[in-house]
């Protein structure tokens, strides 16, 4: 079955991350895709702990590798809803892609960035080397959120017109699998 899976970038406690990546699983949902929510907050990956590289293919020791895997595997596309932290992105971002390789690869992965003034596109420039370097199949589309939190309200985000605009033609090409 196919399945959308949307990963959580942000894990500070108070993060406009969850609003907005809940706000897109809404959006997603309506458009007929069924959705693996993956929070890395309650995933909760320590720093790369796994002994063998991940390019190389081994074994997976630890139970929190081999569960993220297979996890990530099951995805027939992703969302990455990432923050923009000093024009980067997330260290849990990193981390959590640093985890594995193969499982990456040839999936359609499309970024929802968000942050103040730039939209996170920042972040969003920093995450296309490592995913390319990860294989992934990039979506054409992608959103770029401005001013996010001041459209956090009482713990939803409240999306403007042209932040559905951003949304619907990524959520669209995943819906036509075209990615
Ligand atoms: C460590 C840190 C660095 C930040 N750097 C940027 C930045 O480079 N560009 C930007 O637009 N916002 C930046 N911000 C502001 C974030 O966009 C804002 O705090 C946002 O809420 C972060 O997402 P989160 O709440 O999901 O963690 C930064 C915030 C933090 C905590």
């Amino acid at each position: 079955m196919s399945r959308t899976m949307i990963i959580v970038g942000s894990v500070r406690p108070g993060r406009i991350g969850l609003p907005i990546a809940r706000w897109v699983q809404e959006r997603a949902n309506a458009a007929g895709l069924d959705v693996d929510f993956a929070d890395l907050a309650e995933i909760n990956l320590p720093f790369l702990d796994e002994p063998s590289v991940p390019e190389l293919n081994l074994p997976q020791e630890k139970n929190h590798t081999r569960a993220w895997s297979e996890r990530v595997k099951a995805a027939s596309a992703i969302i990455l809803i990432s923050p923009e932290y000093n024009h980067g992105y997330s260290p849990a971002l990193k981390n959590a892609l640093d985890y594995l390789f193969t499982e990456w690869q040839r999936k359609p992965v499309a970024i929802v960035s968000y942050g103040g003034l730039s939209g996170g596109t920042r972040a969003a420039s920093a995450l296309e080397s490592v995913l390319a370097f990860l294989g992934v199949i990039r979506t054409l589309e992608n959103a770029a959120i401005p001013h996010a939190g001041q459209r956090v309200i009482d713990g939803r985000f409240e999306a403007t017109e042209r932040d559905e605009k951003q949304l619907a033609p990524v959520i669209a090409e995943l819906v036509a699998g075209l990615a």
